[in-house]
């Protein structure tokens, strides 16, 4: 079938979507929600058999919805209905939720009912059981409503509040006021419970040090204290404030600022000299001044601009005493490095750190290092705002560039141990090439990879990606993927080779099989290592490492500090998420030149 997207914007959801369609032979084109009448000519234009909405803002015209099928995905149980869906779930404290696949029609989420898929909620944030549960659920859903569809004889059920399966209901826009924290009254629980009902947007409005701001990025701190309400200690650019019963981290804030732009930073960075006479999670009594995982010391410091506190000593035994973004476990000599950076940007100073953590485990007696990335993103490349912030982005894209390249060196480098990059959650861009870095890949069955910079204002891209993607899928491949900015989803890159394995089922059946996977590299290692070094030494002696981060660092050098200014007007729009005003052309595919409306 010929289907077309009307979209938001062409993100994770979507990007699964049009993966999971285009492999069953359907041919997708997607249109952003520019207008109404934008959308009316792609209609015209592409005429398409069906219309999916996968991640909608507006209603679809009525024009459209009269004439033909048009199929929204809503994150919610049957019945649901309004746009804060996941928000209220996550506030109610829902034990179970669900995915609606239901056809527009004149009044919101009340269309006729074409698939539902549900889950079990986990204890996370929106953006978090948006990019997991409701992905595959909107998956399974909007498959089921497709193959119903082509059936041609479905009849879909009417929204009917009296049958007994459907327990949805209507819920209004969720307001500041329904999730302001009562410091004095709110527990942990019903803290974090608060923030992840709007993280990753709008965040929850609230003061923090006497500033207005918006709060992200939420987990409990265990072991700390203190008034509650109160910031009582920072670390790594996060603040710990206390609750009536405990404390949580806060990683992330977006100040309040009328009528000017801001954007989500670390909560250290937003407080600056707020935080001057909070101390640092190191002053703090046990569990935080217990002794660091054998080898591993404080990073040295740095010299790049943003400067965040460093990390506190990694934790033995993985568990670390509370949330920390960075953290190494092993089990049977294999090591496991987890970086779970907030939207799995890695800014200069997160990347110098975990380069820190790196080589500290590479001095530890193992065999296999597991790069585990984080559990929503592996990596997402450097961090693009934290450039935006910074007074010199030139600079700051510069210096993030190189300490990711010097993270990505040190794992092609590495020949003591076995290296395997595990990815549960997405990767894009720079960070899609550093997981290539590793000797081996595999990824989670539902990953989509984004192996490809140029969405970024015609970024060229470095972390060696001209010496590791070429190696792995060949020149002309590696031209096609750079070249086109799809997504590639986790099937078809184990198919062209671009990894080496992907696992089906949830995270916790993914790293089942990692372990395992790592444990067959264990037994295997010494030859494996052997193997590594003699080729190493021919591409050293073919072509230096150091050539090809020299060439890419040319083409980043003209992007960063040349006459045109692609990469940072697409940074700016990016990290300020000013609004599409078209949609690109290779997404597109009614737009191609030559093609006329059909009236
Ligand atoms: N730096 C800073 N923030 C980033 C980021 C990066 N490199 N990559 C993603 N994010 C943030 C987004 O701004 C968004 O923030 P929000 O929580 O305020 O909404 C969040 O991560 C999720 O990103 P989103 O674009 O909504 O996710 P997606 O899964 O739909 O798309 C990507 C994933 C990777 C395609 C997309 O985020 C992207 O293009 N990122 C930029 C990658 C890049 O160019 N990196 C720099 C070059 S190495």
């Amino acid at each position: 079938m010929r289907i077309l997207f009307l979209t938001h914007s062409f993100n994770s959801l979507a990007q699964r979507l049009y993966l999971e369609l285009t492999a069953r032979g359907h041919e997708v084109s997607v249109e952003f929600d520019i207008s109404d009448a934008v959308t009316l000519e792609a209609v015209a234009l592409y005429r398409p058999d069906l219309i999916i909405a996968p991640f909608l803002k507006r209603a679809i015209p009525e024009a459209i919805w009269r004439k033909q099928v048009c199929l929204i995905v809503h994150p919610g149980i049957k019945g649901d209905r309004g746009p804060s869906a996941l928000d209220w779930a996550i506030l109610n404290g829902e034990s179970e939720w669900g995915v609606t696949v239901l056809q527009a029609a004149a009044e919101m989420d009340a269309g006729d009912i074409w698939a539902e898929a549900r889950f079990a909620m986990r204890a996370a944030s929106k953006s978090s059981l948006y990019r997991n549960e409701v992905t595959e659920a909107a998956v399974a859903a909007v498959l089921e409503a497709v193959t119903k569809f082509e059936s041609g004889d479905f009849v879909p059920e009417p929204l009917d509040y009296s049958r007994p399966d459907i327990r949805g209901q209507w819920h209004p826009i969720m307001r500041q006021e329904d999730r302001a924290i009562a410091w004095r009254q709110d527990d942990t629980a019903a803290v974090l419970r608060k923030i992840r009902s709007a993280d990753g947007f709008p965040g929850v409005l609230d003061e923090v040090l006497g500033l207005p701001c918006y709060l992200y990025d939420a987990h409990p701190a265990e072991g700390l204290r203190g008034t509650p309400g109160e910031v009582i200690a920072h670390n790594n650019g996060a603040i710990c404030r206390a609750t009536t019963n405990g404390a949580v981290w806060i990683g992330h804030l977006k100040e309040k600022r009328d009528g000017e732009l801001a954007f989500k930073l670390p909560a250290a960075m937003v407080l600056g000299d707020r935080l001057a006479s909070v101390p640092e999670v190191a002053d703090l009594p046990p569990p935080f001044d217990k002794g660091g995982l054998g080898g591993i010391s404080q990073p040295p410091p740095s010299s790049a601009t943003n400067q965040i506190p460093p990390n506190p000593p990694l934790s033995k035994g993985g568990i670390a005493s509370s949330w920390r973004d960075i953290r190494y476990e092993e089990k049977n000599s294999i090591g496991f490095l987890h970086f779970d950076f907030y939207n799995g940007a890695m800014g200069t100073q997160q990347c110098e750190r975990l380069l820190h953590a790196y080589l500290a485990a590479t001095r530890r007696d193992t065999r296999v290092i597991v790069l585990a990335g984080g559990a929503d993103f592996w990596s997402n490349g450097i961090h693009l705002n934290l450039i935006e912030a910074a007074d010199s982005p030139a600079d700051a894209s510069w210096a993030n560039i190189n300490a990711i390249n010097d993270l990505a060196r040190a794992i092609i480098e590495t020949d003591n141990q076995v290296t395997l990059s595990a990815l549960c959650g997405n990767a894009g861009a720079g960070g899609a090439f550093l997981a290539l870095a590793a000797d081996r890949v595999v990824a989670r069955e539902g990953v989509v990879l984004n192996p490809h910079y140029k969405a970024m204002g015609n970024l060229y891209g470095s972390e060696y990606w001209t010496y590791l993607l070429p190696r792995r899928v060949g020149a002309e491949r590696a031209a096609e993927i750079t070249e086109n900015r799809l997504p590639v989803g986790a099937r078809q890159a184990d198919k062209i080779g671009l990894i080496g394995d992907c696992f089906a089922g949830d995270a916790a059946a993914f790293w089942r099989q990692v372990e395992e996977f790592a444990g067959g590299l264990a037994t295997d290692a010494p030859d494996l290592l052997a193997e590594k070094r003699q080729r190493r030494g021919h591409d050293e002696a073919q072509k230096p490492l150091a050539d090809y981060r020299a060439e890419e660092l040319a083409n980043m050098k003209r992007n960063f500090y040349g006459f045109d200014p692609s990469y940072h007007v697409a940074r700016y729009n990016f990290v300020h998420k000013v609004p599409h005003s078209r949609t690109p052309r290779h997404l597109a595919l009614h737009r191609k030149v030559g093609k006329k409306p059909v009236s």
